[in-house]
């Protein structure tokens, strides 16, 4: 439908205008031409920042809203890229394609499975637009294309949630397909699997489930935990301990990496620190969600505050620390003096709450202190129980 002239030339027309309005208002088309349109000028206002190369490129067809949440985003589907290598490789499901564009400039021969028809009619058409043209598409269960498959070198799966309500997940149970009951079959087919879930997934339940795991990455773009990729090797040996990657992406290719294996994790004796000393470092969204908390104070040298909050400190400034890194200029105990004395430091700050009994409002309520600003507050508690507002600037590098 959208290469009929009149269409393209409406969503060129319209291409920045509000959808809502558009659909208000009386114009040149109707009924289904006119919602396909719509669909497509939607399509390509939401993937503006996500999707740069799909945004720019001409004639590039949208599918409905659900897709486009459900895809990666062009930098995710980069990394993934840079995790597995060989001649072949098949995405058992498709969606939008990202990520099967990503990874098949790695590949020769690279097949895209996706059992939606729709969609799979879209991204046939896309992958051509994008001079994709080495990409085999197939519209089919990805169940019935791996009966028949050859060895291949890497199968990537992205499974979809089985609801699609938005609901937490708990299990990899709940997504379609069930990559725990494909896991024979990939034994059989493939020597790398790439199997991307939710950062909601509880890791070591997944563990427990998946075998023949070799890394575990954790990815955060600016702070954010948006994907576990798990990767399963059937050339190497099964250890039942994983390297666990910690990877925040950041602006202009910038990257924080750091890696730890869960055995040494419950190994490690933390140390914790008797007084607040120069610096104060924060560890990034996807070491938290890793659970690296004792193997980064170990790696790093540095002290943490308490059992309960993962707040470190140290005398000397580590400039590839995997988080926020700041210098603290005071520390004040929790009482009247030093809420007087915070009032002469700053009269807006950035407030964080970190294991200590109030909420972000109701402290600053309390401090009086306005929201922004150069300074940085952490209300935390230390290990002698002692509540404090650690008052920092942020370092940058
Ligand atoms: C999370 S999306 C994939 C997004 C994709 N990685 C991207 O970057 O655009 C999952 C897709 O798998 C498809 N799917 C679910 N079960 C499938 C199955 N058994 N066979 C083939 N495709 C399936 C869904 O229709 C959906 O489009």
């Amino acid at each position: 439908m959208f290469l009929k002239e009149e269409i393209f030339n409406f969503v060129q027309k319209h291409k920045d205008d509000d959808i809502h309005k558009l659909l208000l208002s009386k114009q040149e088309l109707s009924g289904e031409e006119l919602k396909f349109a719509v669909q497509q000028i939607e399509g390509r206002q939401r993937v503006k920042n996500k999707l740069p190369e799909w945004y720019n490129t001409p004639r590039i067809l949208y599918p409905v809203h659900l897709s486009l949440e459900q895809c990666s985003s062009a930098e995710t589907a980069k990394y993934k890229a840079s995790l597995v290598q060989g001649d072949s490789l098949i995405d058992l499901t498709g969606g939008f394609g990202v990520d099967t564009s990503y990874l098949a400039q790695k590949f020769d021969s690279v097949v895209y499975v996706e059992r939606n028809p729709d969609l799979y009619q879209i991204v046939s058409h896309n992958f051509k637009q994008m001079g994709l043209n080495h990409i085999q598409t197939i519209n089919s269960e990805a169940e019935s294309v791996l009966k028949d498959l050859e060895l291949v070198d890497t199968v990537f799966i992205d499974p979809a949630r089985r609801d699609n309500t938005g609901g937490k997940l708990v299990s990899i149970g709940d997504c379609v397909p069930n990559v725990i009951e494909l896991q024979s079959i990939f034994q059989a087919k493939a020597k790398q699997v790439l199997i991307k879930l939710s950062p909601m997934l509880d890791l070591t339940q997944a563990l427990r489930e998946l075998d023949y795991v070799s890394h575990v990455y954790i990815v955060a773009l600016s702070n954010e935990c948006k994907e576990l990729l798990v990767l399963v090797d059937y050339t190497k040996e099964e250890t039942k301990n994983p390297q666990i990657c910690c990877v925040n992406l950041g602006k202009n290719d910038q990257l924080e990496e750091f890696s730890f294996s869960l055995n040494d994790e419950e190994r490690i004796d933390v140390g914790y620190a008797t007084e607040v000393k120069k610096y104060l470092f924060e560890p990034n969204a996807a070491v938290l969600k890793g659970g690296a908390y004792k193997s980064i104070a170990k790696r790093f040298n540095v002290d943490k505050l308490h059992p309960n909050s993962h707040l470190y400190t140290s005398d000397r400034y580590l400039s590839d620390f995997p988080g926020r890194k700041f210098e603290i200029n005071e520390v004040l105990n929790f009482n009247k003096t030093s809420l007087k004395k915070l009032k002469t430091i700053t009269k807006k700050a950035n407030l964080t709450i970190r294991n200590f009994p109030s909420s972000v409002d109701s402290l600053r309520k309390k401090l009086k202190i306005a929201e922004g600003g150069e300074k940085y507050i952490f209300a935390t508690t230390l290990m002698n129980e002692e509540k404090v507002l650690l008052v920092c600037s942020k370092l940058t590098n």
